[in-house]
């Protein structure tokens, strides 16, 4: 059980550590929050065949949700050249195949800790970095 944003951001950093990216050399790690308190991580799994390629940010969510979890509160995101480590000078963004792949299970006021260091992130909300988007309500 965690009891603060920067214990979800030290978990994204954890997980970066685990990024498989020989071919962008680009390591992503991400944590998400369940309201249950439970924390799934994931990292960038890349692939010869680049398009089967998987962001820290779905494995993520994939992990949970395969697991039968729902009520999602927030996610750290921290990614940087493999080589380097916090603190990075940018923050990553989620891509919008992963934005979207959330918007499915989130609402708008879903938080994002976009983290440079375990000590810098900041938080943006769904609304915030994906404000339109494709819904079942368009189905
Ligand atoms: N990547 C992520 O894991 N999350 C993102 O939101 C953006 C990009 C990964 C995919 C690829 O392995 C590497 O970063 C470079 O694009």
């Amino acid at each position: 059980m965690i009891s603060t944003d920067q214990e979800l951001v030290v978990l994204a950093l954890e997980a970066r550590k685990k990024a498989y990216s020989p071919y962008s050399e680009f390591a992503v790690g991400a944590a998400l929050l369940v309201q249950n308190g439970h924390v799934y991580t994931g990292c960038n799994i890349e692939s010869a065949s680049y398009s089967a390629t998987i962001c820290a940010e779905r494995a993520a969510l994939f992990k949970a949700v395969s697991e039968g979890e729902r009520g999602f509160c927030a996610m750290a995101v921290v990614g940087g050249r493999q080589t380097l480590s916090e603190p990075f000078a940018t923050a990553v963004i989620p891509c919008g195949v992963c934005l979207q792949a959330l918007s499915e299970f989130v609402g708008g006021d879903f938080r994002f800790l976009l983290v440079k260091s375990r000590d810098t992130f900041e938080t943006r909300t769904m609304d915030e970095l994906f404000p339109w988007r494709f819904s079942s309500q368009f189905l």
